[in-house]
């Protein structure tokens, strides 16, 4: 993939931007970058704060594969998050499945929100908290920089080359169809698995497998298997 790197001191969401270029034509590779959002989006209608000092950035891909296995790009995505955490910061994070990077403590350190119009184009949108002041995280939230957390100072350039570096190998591999090792990969980096885990909507039950199509299985306390296709998990206290 080559990138093209466009940067905007503000926008109100990376995600919109990118969108209204993905439908009026443009190429696959344009990577959005906005010092702060306006109206930043999260998953289920949530709210993004994004004040400066985070990596605020949309990435648009015309993926060629059938949209169904159009889920695997954010598990994808989540894992190159993880690897760029790793080189930039030598911190080992792990993916709440679907898509949250946490760190070793669980507090969040980026999110996901993966937007798609198949079988033209998807959008994914990253947001994470390099060096965000602790004071601008909503009370509610257990959230934490990277910057607080590393033995080195990180910074949002960097990021951006190591998670645009780690991202684009893990995108070949997926228009090639070599799910296999997208998969190894979110098993292993996985905070889920193992884990026992509520839905919003009040299913629990043990994480026992991601499946060949990106799903969480989850076995419940009645031994009955339970597949999750893109729902928000809570993981209960171990
Ligand atoms: C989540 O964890 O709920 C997903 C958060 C995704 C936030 C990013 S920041 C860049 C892009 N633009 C948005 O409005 N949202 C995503």
């Amino acid at each position: 993939m080559r990138w093209r790197v466009e940067r905007v001191a503000q926008c109100a969401s990376t995600n919109d931007v990118v969108r209204e270029r993905a439908a009026s034509g443009e190429p696959e590779g344009l990577v959005l970058v906005a010092a702060r959002q306006t109206a930043g989006r999260g998953r289920a209608g949530r709210a993004w704060t994004s004040p400066a000092g985070g990596l605020w950035v949309s990435i648009l891909a015309r993926p060629r594969r059938a949209s169904e296995s159009w889920p695997l790009l954010s598990l994808l995505a989540a894992n190159a998050v993880a690897e760029a955490c790793r080189q930039e910061a030598d911190l080992e994070a792990r993916v709440k499945w679907p898509n949250d990077v946490l760190a070793p403590d669980g507090r969040k350190l980026a999110g996901i929100l993966a937007e798609s119009r198949p079988p033209d184009f998807a959008i994914l949108g990253l947001g994470v908290n390099v060096a965000v002041d602790p004071g601008a995280f909503p009370a509610e939230a257990r959230a934490a920089s990277l910057a607080d957390l590393a033995a080195k100072p990180v910074a949002v350039d960097a990021f951006l080359d190591a998670l645009l570096d780690a991202l684009a190998p893990r995108l070949e591999a997926f228009e090639r169809g070599d799910d296999a090792a997208l998969l190894a990969e979110a098993r292993a980096r996985s905070a889920t698995l193992g884990r026992r885990i509520r839905t919003q909507d009040g299913r629990s039950g043990y994480a026992v497998d991601i499946d060949d199509a990106g799903h969480l299985l989850l076995r419940d306390d009645a031994g009955r298997s339970i597949t999750l296709v893109a729902d928000d998990v809570h993981l209960e206290r171990e």
